[in-house]
């Protein structure tokens, strides 16, 4: 098992590109079985929870090529002829949930694991299943797992999501595009994953209406053809590395290859903080002011605030003269890093689900824990700022949804390291 070692306080200079968006390939990667040939998928990250999702999908006899060095990801369902995805893969990334819908709305047939506990709390799917349900389907579940069945043609109705979910709108708009009469999604979530997911599935041939808006209309359509489309670049990795380049003073960083249009209000927010940033269409130029802001957030669904920011932000609000608060309205019990950044020497008060940082706190280096995917990569932007070496153990977390995340520090300047934790 790997770990990281990070000698600070480090400034950050330089360039940084930005990969494919993980949270975006993912609903791709499951619409594409919903295709009656191939579909390539380009901009594709080499992170674990592709390469999980590669298998979740090969179960089922689909063939699946990932040429990592290029991040193209051909897939083709021609020879599907099992119609589950097990428990020891499900487990392993929430996502492949996404085959519920996938393999119910090609095949009217599936069985599927229910995704299981998750590091910070529950995180229910009943809105998938009872959105499944309002749709037409026969919804079962035995030991552990959703079977589902659904007729050719399924009447459809009108459904409404609260709250809003981003996993529940994928797995309904994958189950009616094949097979809903007419299904009206209402309150259905606008995260730029989902819309792309609707984009691209009407350049497959779908019936969508009400595309980036929080009303669907899908019209089942007789078949969808594979196609070849270009995955978004990760908009969380993006507000990350602009959190981590404006933690020390002397930060000044370029990123490039970033979708900035699906940003929402973070660049506005991120300015609050004092930073100065010049953005254009695939670019973001920052550079760190000398004091932090202290600004609060709170998270919401897009525009709003994204949560998987959460504990970045706060984090970088240890680098902040005065208190600030830390709202996540969306999972409230999202603080799993809170006893870690507090290890290096931050001032950290978790209340119900607000997280109150007094600063500015001169962090010193430690061993600290990954916990989860954005929780861990909090203690990579602390190590970089604390005094000395931080180890950040367990950082399999990171390698699910950060790509090269070491080297692209180093190439900025930062001093980080992967070794084994036995060192
Ligand atoms: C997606 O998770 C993302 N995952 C998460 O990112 C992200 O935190 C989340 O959306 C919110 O933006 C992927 O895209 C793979 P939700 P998802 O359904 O779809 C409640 C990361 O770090 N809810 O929008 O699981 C739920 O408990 C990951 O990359 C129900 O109550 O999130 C939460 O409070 C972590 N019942 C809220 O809705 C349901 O059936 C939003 O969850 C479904 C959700």
């Amino acid at each position: 098992m790997d770990k990281f070692i990070i000698e600070g306080p480090t400034p950050l200079k330089g360039t940084i590109p930005i990969s494919g968006s993980k949270n975006a390939a993912l609903p791709l990667m499951a619409a594409a079985i919903l295709g009656n040939s191939p579909t390539t998928i380009t901009n594709v990250p080499k992170l674990r929870d592709i390469y999980t999702f590669n298998n979740v999908i090969r179960v089922t006899g689909t063939h699946v090529i990932f040429n990592e060095d290029d991040g193209i990801l051909t897939i083709d369902p021609a020879n599907i002829a099992h119609l589950e995805a097990p428990y020891e893969l499900v487990r392993k990334m929430r996502a492949s949930f996404y085959m519920l819908g996938a393999l119910l709305g090609k095949f009217g047939r599936a069985k599927v694991s229910l995704p299981g506990g998750c590091a910070w709390g529950p995180r229910p799917v009943d809105l998938h299943l009872e959105g499944l349900r309002a749709m037409g389907a026969d919804i079962k579940l035995e030991e552990g797992y959703v079977i589902g069945n659904a007729p050719d043609i399924m009447d459809g109705g009108t459904f409404t999501l609260e709250p809003s979910s981003v996993g529940a709108t994928i797995n309904l708009v994958l189950a009616a595009v094949l097979r809903a009469k007419e299904f009206i999604l209402k309150n259905a979530a606008k995260e730029p994953d989902v819309v792309l997911l609707c984009k691209r599935l009407v350049e497959m041939g779908a019936d969508i209406e009400g595309v980036g808006t929080d009303r669907l209309t899908i019209r089942a359509v007789d078949h969808l053809d594979g196609v070849e489309i270009r995955n978004a670049a990760d908009r969380i990795e993006t507000g990350t590395f602009m959190i981590a380049s404006a933690m020390h003073p002397q930060s000044e960083v370029t990123l490039t290859g970033v979708d900035t249009d699906d940003l929402g209000h973070f660049p506005d927010t991120f300015k609050r903080t004092g930073t100065e940033i010049t953005m254009d269409a695939d670019r973001i130029h920052i550079k760190a002011p000398s004091e932090l802001n202290s600004t609060n957030i709170s998270t919401d669904v897009y525009p709003g605030f994204p949560t998987d920011l959460q504990a970045q932000w706060a984090t970088m609000m240890t680098q902040a003269p005065g208190r600030s608060k830390v709202t996540d309205t969306i999972y409230h019990d999202r603080f799993s890093y809170v006893p870690e950044v507090t290890r290096l020497g931050a001032d950290m008060d978790v209340k119900e689900n607000k997280d109150y940082i007094e600063g500015k706190t001169p962090l010193k280096g430690a061993s600290v824990m990954s916990t989860d995917l954005r929780a861990s990569v909090s203690l990579v932007l602390a190590g970089m700022v604390a005094e000395g070496e931080t180890d950040v153990l367990r950082i399999y977390h990171l390698d699910r949804g950060y790509e090269d995340l070491e080297q692209k520090l180093t190439k900025v300047g930062a001093q980080i390291r992967r070794t084994d934790q036995k060192e």
